[in-house]
């Protein structure tokens, strides 16, 4: 049975799985406050763009769960104060953004209903999200594996596994589905420096379920591609603008550009709910900078000299031409993306 990352504690109050733990102790913690949840996201005890989003869901259900308040515009009010808080806490993935905003439309929706049931529907909303979170990355799983060959390796960039999810999980659901289906799957799992969601995250995760993974430091990616051991490159997404420009976890565009100068496939497997078609492009995605201590000083330990200049952007965005076909719950979008994206999406509802 996969891990549920989060979930809603009866007793009101959110459970998730502190990432930040793993691989040493699996440890679901309880956030009992907004402001717990606003932590927990920002430091990465919740990550992944879709569990982010399911964060945020719950995390609005968590803030107005205790309201007082006697209007709905009261209600309202203290909704949008709770959603707009949580907004501030990691600014690339979309899909907080969208569970936010599916939060506020949900309360609009049914705002002639006494406040106790607007409650209850909302935390409907939330668990609804969680449950059709895991019906689409099965799908995504789905049409993803039927792009790979009987017999093959992966690579793979950062977490976008069940951990990034409700519980199965967008680029490693691919290989879980194609697993499923029988085929012979094995991974090479980039480290993914600085916070090693790849070392921490994915090669327990893959290790878990039984799943063939080598662990390569990230600059060893070209070498493994030259020596002819990867067939093909699947990533997650934090969001994709209209032309098909993706945001994924930095160092996501160097494997794009590898993979192209080797002939190897990259795709991107992503939920609709990634797709930003407000953006024309991926200029103009918002990418997180984080503290330059992560770079320094990982997990306690020094590397760096003390005062020595830091950049450290959390995302980078991967060209859409770089891009062979992105993964969907709907289906498979090939190039040219620009043109194929909409046509995809709103194929079906
Ligand atoms: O900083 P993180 O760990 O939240 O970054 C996660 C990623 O970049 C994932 O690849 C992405 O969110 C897709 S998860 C299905």
């Amino acid at each position: 049975m996969p891990l549920e990352t989060i979930r809603w504690n009866e007793r009101g109050w959110i459970e998730l799985i502190d990432q930040t733990l793993l691989p040493n102790e699996l440890k679901y913690i309880a956030c009992r406050t907004v402001e717990e949840v606003w932590e927990a996201i920002k430091t990465l005890r919740v990550r992944g763009a879709p569990a982010i989003g399911i964060a945020g869901a719950l995390g609005v259900v968590l803030g107005i769960w205790r309201s007082e308040a006697r209007s709905y515009d009261e209600f309202k009010a203290e909704l949008d104060r709770v959603a707009d808080y949580l907004a501030t806490s990691r600014p690339t993935a979309v899909n907080l953004f969208w569970a936010l905003d599916r939060m506020r439309e949900a309360a609009e929706r049914n705002k002639d209903k006494p406040i106790p049931e607007l409650k209850k529907l909302l935390l409907k909303e939330a668990l609804d999200i969680i449950e059709e979170d895991k019906r689409i990355c099965r799908a995504i799983g789905r049409n993803g594996a039927r792009l790979l060959p009987d017999e093959c390796t992966v690579l793979t960039h950062c977490n976008a596994g069940g951990l990034a999810t409700a519980d199965y999980g967008t680029a490693l659901g691919v290989i879980y589905a194609a697993v499923e289906m029988g085929k012979r799957i094995k991974v090479f799992a980039d480290e993914t420096r600085p916070l090693l969601q790849g070392a921490r995250l994915t090669a327990w995760e893959l290790m878990q379920g039984g799943i063939e993974v080598t662990l390569i430091c990230d600059n060893t990616a070209a070498y493994v591609m030259k020596q002819g051991l990867v067939d093909c490159v699947i990533v997650g997404a934090d969001r994709i603008a209209a032309n098909g420009d993706t945001a994924n976890k930095i160092g996501t565009y160097n494997l794009a550009v590898l993979a192209k100068e080797h002939g190897i496939p990259f795709y991107v497997a992503a939920p609709s709910s990634t797709f930003d078609l407000t953006l024309e492009s991926g200029d103009q995605i918002p990418i997180e900078e984080r503290s330059p201590e992560e770079v320094t000083c990982p997990f306690g330990r020094r590397i760096a000299p003390e005062g020595v200049k830091v950049y450290n952007p959390a995302f980078d965005v991967t060209p859409a031409r770089l891009i062979t076909a992105i993964i969907t719950e709907k289906g498979v979008i090939r190039q040219p993306l620009h043109e194929n994206i909409p046509k995809i999406l709103n194929a079906c509802p």
